[in-house]
């Protein structure tokens, strides 16, 4: 399938279109971004490590079952994937509470969650991503009544296969965003799976091994990222 002409370009990512309406062409930059684009850098080989990460994790779910929007990898930057109609809304489930959960209600870092937590925000970096709730969604037309259960049901089972999946590879999944978009009127998962949009710590030393380490100046990040790949037994290609 041929890459026509870029239709958006992220923080991360952009889109392409190709000869069939139905398909995008999604190519993985080395762009960086946290806060809402505030900090940027460019690592060299985040595109093509989170492409085929990605690529990786989207192919996992959909032997679970998950309805995913990715077809299959093109080059080590670029995957060919549906090309779905999003929401304008983030999808985040939280084992422990880190992050802005624990700026907003004080809670200490790694506080372990009684029941997963999962919880509703709008994409706009202008007004950096603000928490809502079902009301608001159904309220502004984001999304149906529906629609929002279906994401949130998707993203609780997403949180069950890979927590049990990362725990193999001596990792704790400690909180991740999905965003979702309809196919055809049938909602799957979009955007992507990688390190850069989710928390893993290594279990015994509870070490940051995801995008924290560039928001923090940890350090290591991309190295730290093919780590994680490795433990789970992918091959990436860098060439
Ligand atoms: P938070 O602690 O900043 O709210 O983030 C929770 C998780 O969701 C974390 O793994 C990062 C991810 N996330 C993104 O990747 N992009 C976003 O815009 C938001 C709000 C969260
Ligand atoms: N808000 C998220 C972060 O701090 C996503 C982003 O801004 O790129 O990383």
């Amino acid at each position: 399938m041929e890459k026509i002409s870029q239709i958006t370009t992220g923080k991360a990512k952009s889109l392409y279109t190709t000869n069939d309406e139905q398909y995008l062409v999604m190519e993985f930059r080395d762009d960086t971004s946290a806060f809402d684009g505030k900090k940027t850098a460019a690592l060299e080989n985040k595109g093509k490590v989170n492409n085929q990460f990605n690529a990786f994790i989207m192919e996992f779910l959909s032997t679970k079952e998950i309805n995913t929007h990715f077809i299959k990898l093109l080059s080590n930057n670029e995957s060919l994937v549906r090309n779905l109609d999003m929401f304008p809304i983030e999808c985040v489930v939280r084992n422990r509470a880190t992050g802005s959960l624990c700026k907003r209600l004080g809670i200490e870092d790694g506080y372990i969650l009684e029941t997963p937590l999962f919880e509703f925000f709008l994409k706009d970096d202008d007004l950096g991503d603000p928490l809502i709730n079902d009301n608001h969604i159904i309220s502004f037309g984001w999304a149906t009544k529906e629609e929002l259960g279906v994401m949130q049901s998707i993203t609780l089972k997403v949180n069950e296969i890979l927590v049990d999946f990362f725990s193999e590879a001596n990792l704790l999944l400690i909180d991740f965003k999905l965003e979702f978009g309809k196919f055809k009127d049938q909602i799957m998962l979009g955007d992507e799976f990688t390190p850069d949009g989710c928390r893993l710590w290594d279990k015994d030393t509870l070490n940051k091994m995801d995008k924290d380490r560039f928001r923090q100046d940890l350090g290591n990040v991309i190295e730290t990222y093919g780590e994680v790949a490795d433990r789970l037994g992918m091959q990436i290609k860098l060439d």
